[in-house]
């Protein structure tokens, strides 16, 4: 055994050991994107790691331990030289890894996905989908100001999916169904919350911690909950029928409704304290007097807020909506409260909130030319935009989604890539030049190769040699790509080893369909 130092971390390791077997049996994360046990490294870069304060980094997969070493792997030129690497490996991908129109959706909806189970009649996944970041669907088919169809890759093909409108289908439908959809709830956590104000960021606030096995109280002002939806939108847009349903879809989690309850008379900020583990405020637009009163600290729009936690000067007491930021879009206050939701989530079971900045991570194709456009419009339904006056039939609302040409990326949840990515901040336009072409994907059964997103990490290449047919570097220089050897199909190519293939290839190039 030898000596060495990871980060001032002393260990001992085996002599033949690489930095990155060294870093990892100790448990220290080093990023990898073209290494493979067993197989010779190649060049992706981002594994790497300075040694000996060395001017010079060095790539950690390939390089071996040496008695007395001293190895840095994290620290800010190493972050910079990774990131560096991940940019120049995205400089040369095409992709969306979110669709268009999710990317300009104010709630992040998963648009791509609830189309698709549309278009295949799934519609009680679909609102499954919807609710993961939509609670009040029907309301916002109702009044949304469709942003996300401002966005949609078809806009100047037939015209942009109807996706409001097919948001507010699947939820009429789920609605008018003898059991409407009900999220199943974590545990109960023994944790109190009090949420004034029971208008969109309220409620939607309200429900994430109900899912989330909280004890949720909203108190209102009016003896009904609905804030501005019931009481600053006409019933001609929003009928009261398919607000109260929404809202009881809410109540029945548990919901504990209390109205004619205005803070400052009835409520207090220090009885709330006492009686709850955490306080939200979602007033919508605050009188600065009126939070002067309170002993709450403004900011030049509304109240001031820890943007990474949402908690106000007072030690728990939290807000969001309209009383952080004014506006008049509903779908952003249920944004907010969702997002409130997760922070207060964090802070009363003391873990760490979802990394917003990451799951919003995305490698843009924007416009696509005709030739690509013209492949993509090729897997959907060619019809023109349908946009109902009111509802879509059922068969309607099928072709409709039927003409969403699935822009995000089906394994963004699932790629080291994008996660790599967005960990060290990269910049996927940094180098700017001529985009890879989009390439029609291959199937072999159940797996596809699309080898836009194919970065050349080399690991289907080293996994299918030796074996028949197989994956294969093709010209040299910038136009190198990965491809089946001369003569053999992506099939022949990954006949043999389709599970290991998959499991190795860090981007979605090659994936289960
Ligand atoms: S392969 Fe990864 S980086 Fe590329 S589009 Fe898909 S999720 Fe994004
Ligand atoms: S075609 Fe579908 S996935 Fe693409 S932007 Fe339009 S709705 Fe979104
Ligand atoms: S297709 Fe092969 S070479 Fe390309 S990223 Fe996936 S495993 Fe690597
Ligand atoms: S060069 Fe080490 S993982 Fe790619």
């Amino acid at each position: 055994m030898i000596n060495i130092t990871i980060d001032g971390r002393p260990l001992r390791v085996d002599p033949g050991s690489t930095i990155l077997d060294a870093a990892r049996a100790a448990g220290i994360t080093i990023p990898t994107l073209c290494h493979l046990p067993q197989h010779a490294p190649t060049s992706c870069l981002v594994c790497v790691v300075r040694v000996n304060n060395s001017p010079r980094l060095v790539p950690s997969c390939a390089t071996k331990v040496t008695d007395g070493m001293s190895i840095e792997s994290d620290s800010p030129d190493v972050h910079l030289a990774r990131r560096t690497a991940l940019e120049l490996l995205l400089s040369d991908h095409a992709g969306d890894c979110l669709a268009p129109c999710q990317l300009v959706c104010p709630a992040h909806m998963h648009i791509d996905r609830m189309l698709h189970l549309i278009a295949t009649e799934n519609f009680a996944e679909a609102i499954a989908v919807v609710k993961q970041h939509i609670p009040l669907p029907a309301v916002l088919g109702r009044i949304c100001p469709d942003l996300c169809e401002k966005n949609c890759r078809r806009s100047h093909h037939g015209g942009a999916v109807s996706i409001c409108r097919l948001k507010r289908f699947v939820a009429d439908h789920d609605l008018a169904s003898p059991s409407p959809y009900q999220p199943a709830k974590a545990p109960a956590t023994g944790k109190r919350i009090a949420i004034i104000g029971a208008g969109p960021a309220g409620l939607s606030a309200a429900y994430y911690l109900l899912i989330a096995g909280h004890d949720v109280t909203i108190f209102d002002q009016h003896d009904q909950p609905g804030g501005a939806l019931r009481y600053a939108i006409d019933a001609d847009h929003l009928p009261r029928a398919v607000l109260d349903q929404e809202i009881s879809q809410i109540t029945k989690l548990g919901l504990h409704f209390v109205g004619n309850a205005r803070l400052g008379d009835s409520l207090s900020i220090t009885k709330l304290h006492q009686d709850f583990d955490a306080t939200i405020l979602a007033l919508g637009p605050v009188d600065p007097a009126f939070a002067q009163s309170l002993g709450l600290a403004l900011a030049h729009k509304g109240l001031k807020i820890n943007p990474a936690t949402g908690e106000t000067s007072a030690p728990r007491v939290f807000a969001t909506g309209a009383a952080v930021t004014p506006y008049r879009l509903a779908v952003r206050a249920v944004a907010d409260g969702h997002t409130l939701a997760q922070q207060v989530h964090a802070f009363l079971t003391h873990t760490a909130a979802a990394d917003k900045r990451a799951g919003r991570f995305s490698v843009r194709l924007n416009v696509l030319d005709p030739q690509e456009m013209a492949a993509v419009l090729a897997l959907a339904s060619d019809a023109p935009r349908s946009q109902p006056a009111t509802s879509f039939t059922r068969d309607e609302a099928v072709a409709e989604a039927q003409r969403c040409v699935s822009c995000g990326c089906a394994s963004a949840n699932d790629c080291d890539l994008r996660r790599y990515a967005a960990t060290y901040h990269a910049d996927p336009h940094h180098f700017r030049g001529q985009r890879r072409q989009l390439a029609p994907a291959a199937h072999a059964g159940n797996v596809i190769f699309e080898p836009g997103k194919c970065i050349a990490c080399g690991r289907c290449v080293a996994l299918t040699a030796n074996h028949g047919p197989a994956q294969t570097y093709l010209h040299r220089g910038f136009d190198m790509r990965i491809a089946p050897t001369f003569d053999a199909t992506f099939a022949d190519a990954v006949a043999t080893r389709a599970a290991e293939v998959v499991a190795a290839c860090p981007t979605a190039a090659i994936r289960w369909s």
